[in-house]
């Protein structure tokens, strides 16, 4: 299997759950401690080894293509200071290469299936990485990476999956399985969003994929699914027994971040493992609780 060397970002959502913060700002630039939840997802696919990005916005979303770009004013002041060589650092770790990046518009809200599809021209006829930055995945070395071993080994496509309770299987695409090794197993069906009584197990997808490109010919004809949209996880299920696809169980810390106390939960448990500021926050969050 040719090696996996780009990633697609969908970033068009309208980052609801989280107004009236997303009013003016794209949620992928709201801040767990001090990066912007995009470039969580940058660095775990630069972990993978991945080197090209295909992000699909939409309108409002320029400062993300702002974020990745060299901020000449900006980098030639703490250049001049000659004291700013951490800040320098850390801002120029946010940049992408020229050339390394696209940004591409979904002009209309269809669905992940259908942003996915948007970045077809540019991932051409190659396995390709998919990462929902609103999920928030850490881990050494990242889901990502883990994924793309996977993938590498069974030559097919990859997801990675976490077991929810059965109340919340309508809330995400949920995979039935088969030949389980207790982290990897064959998946044999997958559904968007079923009801607790219809889903087929309780192992729910979490925005992590590493898909062959034939997704591409079933995403070609726009069918509609859960919510009257386009979704992604039919055309994986159009892919199985065509190809290999798999689960991966991800043990590592998953936070959804696209709701508020998965936000917050996220911000905290940086801040304890980030050593600069773990044990302050620690401190602080105990005298917050006492109060
Ligand atoms: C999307 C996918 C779903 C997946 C979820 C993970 O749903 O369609 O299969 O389980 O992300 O966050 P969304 O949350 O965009 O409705």
């Amino acid at each position: 299997m040719a090696r996996v060397r780009k990633a697609v970002l969908p970033v068009a959502g309208l980052g609801t759950r989280f107004l009236p913060a997303t009013k003016a700002i794209p949620k992928e630039m709201l801040t767990i401690v001090d990066r912007p939840l995009i470039q969580y997802a940058v660095e775990e696919c630069r972990a993978a080894g991945i080197e090209e990005f295909v992000f699909v916005t939409g309108r409002n979303k320029q400062p993300i293509e702002d974020h990745f770009d060299h901020a000449y004013e900006l980098e030639a002041t703490l250049e001049a200071r000659g004291n700013k060589q951490v800040e320098l650092a850390q801002t120029r770790e946010a940049t992408i290469t020229t050339g390394k990046a696209i940004f591409t518009r979904q002009q209309k809200p269809l669905g992940l299936g259908h942003a996915v599809w948007c970045a077809r021209p540019w991932i051409g006829n190659e396995p390709f990485a998919v990462l929902l930055p609103d999920e928030l995945t850490l881990s050494t070395p990242g889901c990502t990476a883990e994924l793309v071993a996977l993938s590498e080994k069974t030559g097919g496509s990859v997801i990675a999956v976490m077991d929810v309770p059965r109340e919340q299987t309508s809330r995400y695409g949920i995979v039935a399985i088969r030949n389980d090794d207790g982290t990897v197993a064959e998946v044999t069906g997958m559904v968007e969003k079923p009801k607790p009584a219809d889903a087929p197990s309780t192992l729910s997808i979490i925005g992590r994929y590493v898909l062959l490109p034939e997704v591409f010919d079933h995403l070609d004809k726009h069918e509609t699914g859960a919510g009257g949209e386009i979704q992604l996880t039919d055309a994986m299920a159009r892919m199985i027994g065509r190809s290999p696809f798999h689960a991966m169980r991800y043990r590592g810390a998953r936070y959804d971040c696209g709701n508020r106390l998965g936000f917050l939960k996220a911000n905290v448990a940086v801040s304890l493992a980030r050593p600069d500021i773990a044990r302050e926050s620690r401190a602080l969050l105990a005298s917050l609780l006492k109060s």
